[in-house]
């Protein structure tokens, strides 16, 4: 390999994921196999515009494969939304040398990275890291096995409890913008119904839903919903929508919230994540920019950022399918 630069830079930014540290190892690592500086950012673009960076070598990274978070934290940052903000992050990557950048998030990330890049003519490659699989380009964003599973043994434990007592569950996941975790966690967890927001179904397909699901012989039943499914009821609402119009059921709530976003990572997560940060910092290395790696059909594949961040991961219609039939 050709390796053009000296010197490059690692962050996570957005909403954590499961892997990022696995992400952060692999970058690190991969630096130092090819004999590249690599330097830490801590708190995503907010720690660039303050100059917050760390030195990494192969053994800064031990023991972080196997943890949840993000030992350099991430972050929102609004500073960098401001031309001005941006200006600093460059002056600060600059002063201390740093050649390019591997930026692991999602499509929040991604779209920060590509005017950065429009504006500085910096080199850039995104690893996709959300627990909300909604990543263009990608069949699997680093993460989203392990929310799954961690959905799936929440939603396990509360049918133990629905049962016991004959009762219908609401169960909300994440997803403000996409289904995918709550599709395949509620086939994973056998969920009666499941609301997205990619499939509005309507309170009366949801009603009629139920009162089959009654007359077939079930005692007791979980919804499971996203975040950002557009009934336009929230959770709650949905619940006591369903109290009144049958109040045969005996309803109850459960916001999964952010420990959706925790843990340790699953091993497909770390084997990804590993995958991930070699092919990330041999592009950049190699002297491309403004890439996202991302996993098709079992390989690395890469796809322009602006791309990543303008199309969609569509929902499965099949699954979608599955999961009607599975609700017989
Ligand atoms: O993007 C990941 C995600 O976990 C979404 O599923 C969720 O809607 C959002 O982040 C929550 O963000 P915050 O941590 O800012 O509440």
């Amino acid at each position: 390999m050709n390796i053009q630069l000296k010197k490059i830079a690692v962050m996570t930014s957005g909403g954590d994921s499961p892997g990022m540290n696995a992400a952060i190892r692999s970058v690190v690592r991969t630096c130092a196999y090819h004999k590249v500086k690599c330097v830490g950012v801590y708190q995503g673009y907010q720690g660039m515009i303050e100059g917050k960076f760390i030195d990494l070598n192969a053994r800064s990274v031990n023991n972080i494969i196997n943890k949840g978070g993000t030992m350099l934290q991430s972050a929102r940052s609004m500073e960098f939304m401001t031309v001005e903000g941006r200006v600093k992050a460059y002056e600060n990557l600059i002063a201390k040398g740093i050649e390019g950048l591997v930026i692991i998030g999602g499509d929040g990330t991604f779209t920060g990275g590509m005017i950065f890049n429009q504006e500085h003519n910096f080199p850039i490659i995104g690893i996709p890291c959300t627990i909300d699989n909604d990543i263009y380009g990608t069949q699997f964003t680093l993460g989203y096995d392990t929310c799954l599973n961690t959905a799936v043994e929440a939603i396990d434990k509360i049918r133990d409890t629905a049962s016991s007592h004959n009762r219908l569950f609401f169960v909300e996941v994440m997803g403000r913008d996409a289904g995918f975790i709550a599709l395949n966690a509620g086939v994973g967890a056998g969920a009666e119904e499941i609301l997205i927001p990619e499939e509005n179904i309507g309170l009366d397909k949801m009603l009629e839903s139920l009162i089959k699901s009654k007359e077939s012989g079930k005692t007791s039943s979980i919804v499971v919903v996203a975040e950002g499914e557009k009934t336009g009821k929230n959770i709650f609402e949905l619940a006591e929508y369903v109290e009144e119009n049958l109040p045969e059921y005996d309803v109850r709530v459960s916001v999964l919230g952010h420990m959706q976003r925790g843990g340790a990572p699953s091993c497909f997560d770390r084997v990804l994540a590993s995958r991930f940060g070699v092919s990330a910092v041999e592009l950049l290395l190699s002297g491309s920019s403004n890439l996202m790696v991302g996993f098709v059909n079992n390989e690395i594949k890469y796809t322009p950022l602006e791309k990543a961040v303008k199309e969609h991961h569509k929902i499965d219609e099949e699954l979608l399918r599955v999961a009607d039939i599975m609700s017989v």
